[in-house]
């Protein structure tokens, strides 16, 4: 009996575990990264605007990477991002990567 409910509490915790490690795999969160897209980064990046229209097709998900990575936007505008959060930033690369111009689904901002 003791041993059934050790066994059983030890998938628990794996479960729990694993759940965990695959939340933090996953990243961003591409919907929250949207809505942000458009409410933040779209004031500055419309159509006609100076700093030019930027959608998920701006890049191929290769290029988001390094975009970011290298923290390109802060080098070419510095300070412009300074009101995100890194979780912010996490989830519009999210929704940047997955619907960029080479994944599965492209898509724009709806501009
Ligand atoms: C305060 C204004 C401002 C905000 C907010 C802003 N940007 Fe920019 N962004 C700029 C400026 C200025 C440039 C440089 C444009 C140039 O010189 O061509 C730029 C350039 C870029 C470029 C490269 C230009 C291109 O045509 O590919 C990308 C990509 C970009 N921004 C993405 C974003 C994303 C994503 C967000 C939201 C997280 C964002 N920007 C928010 C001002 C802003």
């Amino acid at each position: 009996m003791k041993t059934q409910k050790v066994l059983f509490l030890t998938a628990l915790l794996t479960i729990i575990l694993c759940s965990f490690v695959f939340a933090a795999l996953e990243g961003g969160n591409a919907n929250r990264g949207r809505q942000l897209a458009i409410d933040n980064c779209k004031p500055c990046h419309v159509q006609g605007a100076t700093a030019g229209t930027v959608t998920p097709l701006s890049r191929t998900q290769r290029q988001w990477e390094r975009f970011y990575n290298k923290h390109r936007h802060e080098k070419i505008a510095p300070g412009s991002w300074a009101s995100f959060s890194e979780q912010d930033l996490q989830d519009v690369f999210q929704f940047m990567h997955d619907h960029a111009a080479d994944s599965d689904q492209p898509m724009t901002c709806g501009q």
